[in-house]
């Protein structure tokens, strides 16, 4: 395969091209109106968000990571606490926690979906832990039925991790709206991305949701009237205008996702050095991540790319394996996602993927994986 038909692991040209008037419409009204810090952009954005969550409330911040810490500092997680969370996600998730003062507990996940495990999540709950922190992994909906019974048995409350997976469905119910909190991202390679950074907390608790919108402003209700530390953490008007474009689409674009999936599906279906990611109707794939076990991952992924096909590793090392962690965590063993950091790779996806490119790269995939 020549550079001319390299194949990216995303590619978000046909979403700007499809928009490209309205962002520019979007951008030069917010422009224009001079209200650029938490101005009616971010007012209507979050009204649309609660609304497509079926949430009381939506509260724009500055990141996903943001949202993680003020949903934690919101229900007075802090030093001498515990919280459960997946050992198979991006840092952050891990991060959020200790940035509060409290301890991450790691939990392996399952093998196949990647996801918490509930039986070892209730193995990790001690007289410490006030929450759990599951995270949709890729766009999967977690087992939210076995973890909200175990909160609920446990007295425990659970803040939701959906920065890979708006618009994502367990039961009909949206990821983001099962726990305490919602945490979401618009990074711009997520479902739903901004032009820059950004972030969100759904809750539908009055109260919750009041503390949230104070944390993010160095903790006022009442401008000079600073009741708690805070942050600086606000979504920009300029994402806020930019996703208000975005959102009405995000349902045909998660379609299209599963699309592609199922393309993929069809495509490796009986191809045994490949282990697919088992179906599931709510998943919205921000990534198709598949298994290669008993093949030299990194080499197969440097193989590809040769080949002209990006792929990526999400992620080589689980969170109680990272140097951050070291001091703190080393007599942790998860051997699943440990297992899984060493056989995963994920594949091109976005929702316009077009069939040629999904076969050029499983021929690839294939021919190359066969080397072992
Ligand atoms: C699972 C998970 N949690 C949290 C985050 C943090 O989101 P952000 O990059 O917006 O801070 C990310 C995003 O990259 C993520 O993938």
């Amino acid at each position: 395969m020549d550079t001319q038909t390299r194949i990216p692991v995303l590619d978000l040209n046909p979403q700007l091209d499809a928009l490209w008037p309205e962002l520019n419409q979007a951008i030069q009204r917010t422009l224009r109106s001079t209200h650029y810090i938490l101005g009616p952009e971010v007012r209507a954005f979050e009204q649309e968000a609660a609304r497509y969550l079926g949430m009381k409330h939506a509260v724009g911040c500055n990141s996903g990571t943001d949202a993680l810490v003020i949903a934690l500092r919101a229900l007075g997680i802090g030093p001498g606490d515990e919280v459960v969370t997946t050992p198979f996600t991006f840092f952050a998730t891990a991060e959020a926690i200790s940035q509060v003062g409290a301890t991450p507990v790691f939990a392996d996940v399952e093998e196949a979906t990647m996801n918490l495990d509930p039986a070892r999540v209730e193995r990790a709950v001690t007289l410490r832990t006030r929450a759990i922190l599951p995270v949709h992994l890729f766009g999967r909906p977690c087992a939210m039925d076995d973890l909200l019974d175990i909160a609920r048995r446990r007295g425990l409350m659970v803040v939701e991790d959906c920065a890979q997976s708006f618009g994502a469905r367990h039961r009909d119910r949206p990821t983001g709206s099962m726990g305490q909190i919602g945490c979401f991202s618009f990074f711009p390679s997520k479902n739903l991305g901004a032009c820059g950074d950004g972030g969100l907390l759904a809750t539908s608790d009055d109260q919750l949701a009041s503390l949230c919108r104070a944390l993010r402003v160095h903790g006022s209700r009442k401008k000079y009237h600073n009741e708690m530390m805070g942050y600086n953490s606000r979504l920009d008007e300029l994402q806020a205008a930019i996703l208000r474009v975005k959102l009405p689409r995000l349902e045909a674009w998660n379609a299209g996702r599963r699309r592609v999936a199922e393309g993929y599906r069809r495509l490796l279906e009986g191809h045994g050095r490949i282990v697919l990611p088992p179906p599931d109707p709510g998943h919205v794939y921000h990534q198709f991540t598949v298994r290669v076990p008993g093949c030299d991952r990194d080499q197969l992924q440097a193989r590809l790319a040769q080949e002209g096909v990006e792929t990526m590793v999400y992620y080589p090392v689980p969170c109680h394996r990272l140097l951050a962690y070291a001091h703190s965590h080393a007599h942790v063993a998860c051997p699943v996602a440990e297992r899984l950091c060493a056989e995963v790779i994920s594949l091109p996806i976005w929702p316009e993927m077009e069939h040629e490119a999904q076969a050029a790269v499983v021929r690839a995939l294939l021919a190359q994986a066969g080397r072992g």
